[in-house]
């Protein structure tokens, strides 16, 4: 089968491990199943582990991606859960310290089938289209559960988004203006502050500005580059959400503003498959489609690769294989 894989690791030049072809096709283990894609979208992640972050070089070579949506060996429409728990464990599956996602221990999802545990599988709402449905698991999974379990957003709060066209970006502003919550993002382009504000932000400021007034939540994937601004943005005994540090993962912590000001820094991870359900019935109950930048042919999958790594891009990239 056609997938995209990973066959060497370069933390520099991650693209160089990138290659897309055929490979033998997965071979699921007892309670598992496998799917075939529809569509598969594009992460950070994917990036991350050309760089060797969560995948390790004894591990290739592994078909990369976390998300899909396909059909399953009964004929049922599916979204892929990608959060793979550890058989004995009960409970949330982000807490299990064995977990992994797909294309970390296990063939990933940028390919013409993928082998997932059955309880991995959630039914896809007909509604809601196979590329639509490929952007939840990851990226969108993981802006529900900074904002709402984490982070314990309600209406009439305001929320500032660092980073505003990543993919997780995105998911936060429509998710938190459907949900009533004012949404500020900051971004570095012009052009992305102005489709944030069509995606339902608020207010888009430049990266860095002094934002009007001090905010109760702010959700960080951007990491180095906006972490002092998030403190500084935060009213007292406001909380950060972290899921992610895309531009380094060591900036000063600013201390002395957390605790004088008895702030909460948060951690975030994926989400549990109860919140993916959530998650795919308020997009329903809402008509929020996730913004695709780019629909691509599997085989032209390096082209996605190539825009993400630039950061030219507002909302997913999405292959169909
Ligand atoms: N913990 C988890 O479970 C989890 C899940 C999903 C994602 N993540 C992580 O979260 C991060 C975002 O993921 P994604 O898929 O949304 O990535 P993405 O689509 O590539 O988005 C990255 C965003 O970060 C901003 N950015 C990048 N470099 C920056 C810099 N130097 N200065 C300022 N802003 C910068 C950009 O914002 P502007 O260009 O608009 O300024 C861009 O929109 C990644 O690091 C990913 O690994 C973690």
């Amino acid at each position: 089968m056609l997938a995209v894989y990973a066959d060497q690791i370069n933390p520099d030049d991650p693209l160089r491990g990138l290659q897309v072809g055929e490979v033998p096709d997965p071979t699921p283990q007892d309670g598992w199943t496998t799917v075939t894609v529809r569509a598969a979208a594009l992460n950070h992640h994917d990036l991350w582990s050309l760089r060797g972050v969560g995948l390790s070089a004894d591990a290739l070579p592994m078909i990369l991606g976390c998300d899909a949506a396909g059909i399953d060996g009964d004929g049922n429409e599916v979204v892929v859960h990608a959060v793979i728990s550890s058989d004995s464990w009960r409970g949330d599956e982000t807490l299990d310290p064995r977990r992994s996602l797909l294309s970390e221990r296990h063939p990933g999802a940028l390919a013409q089938r993928v082998a997932v545990p059955r309880r991995n599988l959630l039914p896809k709402p007909a509604e809601l289209s196979f590329a639509h449905a490929a952007c939840l698991p990851t990226a969108w999974l993981t802006a529900y559960r900074m904002l709402f379990t984490r982070g314990q957003a309600t209406p009439g709060m305001t929320v500032l988004v660092q980073g505003a066209g990543g993919g997780v970006a995105t998911a936060l502003i429509m998710l938190g203006a459907a949900a009533g919550i004012r949404v500020w993002v900051t971004s570095r382009s012009e052009a992305k502050r102005t489709e944030a504000l069509k995606l339902g932000a608020d207010q888009a400021f430049e990266s860095g500005t002094r934002l009007p007034e001090r905010v109760d939540l702010v959700m960080e994937t951007v990491g180095k580059a906006t972490w002092a601004h998030s403190v500084r943005s935060l009213k007292p005994g406001g909380t950060l959400v972290v899921s992610g540090a895309t531009s380094g993962d060591a900036p000063p912590a600013e201390l002395t503003r957390v605790f004088f000001l008895q702030l909460s820094v948060v951690g975030s991870t994926m989400g549990t498959r109860d919140e993916l359900e959530r998650l795919i019935r308020f997009c329903l109950e809402r008509d929020i489609q996730p913004p695709i930048h780019a629909t691509l042919p599997l085989a032209d999958a390096r082209e996605g690769f190539q825009a993400l790594l630039e950061g030219d891009v507002v909302g997913k990239i999405v292959f169909t294989p």
